[in-house]
């Protein structure tokens, strides 16, 4: 998704190319690389916008909220809402040109990011124990919390000890999964449409397929940016 010259580049790509007199084919990608990073600045935007504020005027324009489970209510506006701030910082971090003009702002902006994350998985943690939706569902919450908290401890533990492309990685499999919050919704749209077609289906199904689907998918995509594009880039063709 990134390109060298790039504002919407990751740096430890940038360093790869620093070809004066060619023009390298990568230039070439520039809009599409920009327009992935809008598709997903616009998408994590959408998402936080749409789900997050209903959870902090009292929930109660949310279908199907179970009110009987105690303390369930209150664990998802905990989640939700430090999961929405983290959705929605998270693109804005990638951005090479900002992190390059205001470092500061990056750093801070990193801080509210994984502090965010950390207390998203607690309150995540209850809610996914209290649940009613299902074993196979708080299976995947549970993989997912593990494996958010293990590569935010991993981007922190790289940046403190100065290791930059280490925590680039780490930051982009974090991001990853925070950005499962907008390609579970987006599978869970996929598969009602299949749900006219299998009448026995029910909808916890959906619910729970979605969840393993963007928890896999996720995790593929992201290690496969970071194994194609950051540990070993192709080597760059230019043109004349
Ligand atoms: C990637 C790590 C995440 C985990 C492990 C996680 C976990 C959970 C769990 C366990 C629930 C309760 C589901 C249920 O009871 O059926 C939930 C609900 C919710 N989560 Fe997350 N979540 C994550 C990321 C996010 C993000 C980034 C957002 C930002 C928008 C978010 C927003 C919400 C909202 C709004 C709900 C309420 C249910 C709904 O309206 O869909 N979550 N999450």
């Amino acid at each position: 998704m990134e390109a060298a010259g790039s504002p919407y580049t990751i740096d430890a790509v940038t360093k790869i190319e620093e070809k004066p007199a060619t023009r390298p084919v990568a230039r070439q990608r520039r809009p599409m690389q920009r327009f992935l990073w809008w598709l997903l600045t616009v998408s994590a935007l959408g998402i936080t916008a749409y789900f997050v504020p209903p959870y902090l005027v009292g929930g109660t324009t949310v279908p199907g909220l179970d009110r009987s489970i105690p303390g369930y209510y209150t664990s998802l506006v905990i989640h939700a809402l430090p999961a929405g701030i983290a959705l929605a910082i998270g693109p804005f971090q990638f951005v090479t040109r900002l992190r390059q003009r205001f470092p500061r702002g990056h750093r801070i902006a990193g801080r509210v990011y994984l502090i965010a994350v950390v207390v998203a998985a607690l309150a995540a943690t209850y809610s996914s124990v209290v649940t009613k939706s299902g074993f196979a569902l708080q299976v995947a919450f549970f993989a997912l919390i593990l494996a958010w908290l293990f590569t935010a401890a991993q981007a922190y533990r790289t940046i403190r000890r100065g290791d930059v492309k280490a925590h680039r990685i780490w930051m982009i499999r974090n991001y990853t999964l925070t950005f499962a919050a907008v390609t579970l919704r987006v599978y869970q749209l996929i598969l009602l449409q299949v749900w006219p077609l299998m009448p026995d289906l029910e909808y916890s199904e959906i619910y729970t397929s979605s969840a393993w689907l963007s928890l896999v998918g996720n995790i593929a995509v992201a290690e496969y940016f970071i194994v194609h594009r950051i540990l070993a880039p192709r080597p760059r063709r230019t043109a004349a």
